[in-house]
């Protein structure tokens, strides 16, 4: 596990948890506690998309219904991201892995590398609540019905990584369903920093 050092030194760490459970919301802060950046796979199929793209043509349909796109797309995908020069020190991970298939690809481009995971978050948050929330955003795969898709899926393909993590030592599990400062204030703890590390890192996000 990572503590206080991690900012100079890097981390490597997954954020894992369902549709709208806060972890875009909290990779924000701590990749800038960590002095990683934050990788977030629908944001960049998201961006995919929006350029009109290959990939992004590829994804399109898919995302619009709530299915998750290929792990084969989605390996070359994150291979080519974290072999950026901005992922040498390390990297919050968003939205991968979330299928097991995704998870050896994971295992596999750390070994490689001679690297390890420092962590998995868990951010849970009750069902009720998630719909709330994506509902009040209203991305464009943000409909009730798609909503209760990617739940579906979540349950189905990437629940099963939590029992993945926990057999590897790596599951850190953070109650997601309070406010965000302090759901931000659960996960810095984690990392040796504390509430005061959690308001400031907040407000620079805020202000950005
Ligand atoms: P992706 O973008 O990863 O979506 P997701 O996992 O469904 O997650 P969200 O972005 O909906 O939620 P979040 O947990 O980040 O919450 P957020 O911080 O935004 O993936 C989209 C699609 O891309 C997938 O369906 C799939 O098709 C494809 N895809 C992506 N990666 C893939 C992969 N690896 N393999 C295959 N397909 C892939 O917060 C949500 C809302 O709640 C916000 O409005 C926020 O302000 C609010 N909020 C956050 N925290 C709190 C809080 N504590 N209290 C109150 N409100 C809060």
């Amino acid at each position: 596990m990572a503590d206080a050092a991690s900012r100079s030194r890097g981390a490597r760490v997954v954020l894992l948890g369902p549709p709208g459970a806060g972890k875009g919301t909290q990779g924000q802060v701590l990749c800038q506690h960590l002095g990683v950046p934050a990788i977030s796979t629908g944001d960049m199929l998201r961006e995919a998309v929006a350029e009109g793209t290959p990939l992004g043509n590829k994804v399109q349909g898919i995302m619009a219904s709530g299915a998750l796109v290929d792990d084969a797309t989605m390996a070359d995908v994150v291979r080519e991201r974290l072999a950026k020069p901005d992922a040498r020190r390390g990297y919050l991970l968003d939205g991968y892995p979330r299928t097991l298939p995704q998870a050896e690809t994971l295992a596999g481009i750390l070994r490689d590398a001679a690297q390890e995971l420092d962590a998995v978050l868990l951010v849970d948050v009750p069902e009720d609540e998630l719909v709330r929330r994506t509902l009040l955003r209203g991305r464009g795969d943000d409909k009730e019905d798609v909503i209760r898709e990617r739940l579906r899926v979540y349950r189905e393909k990437t629940a099963p990584l939590i029992g993945y993590y926990r057999e590897r030592g790596l599951l850190r599990e953070i109650d997601g369903n309070r406010p965000v400062e302090d759901v931000t204030a659960g996960m810095l703890g984690l990392f040796g920093a504390g509430r005061e590390v959690s308001s400031e890192v907040n407000n620079e996000v805020a202000g950005a």
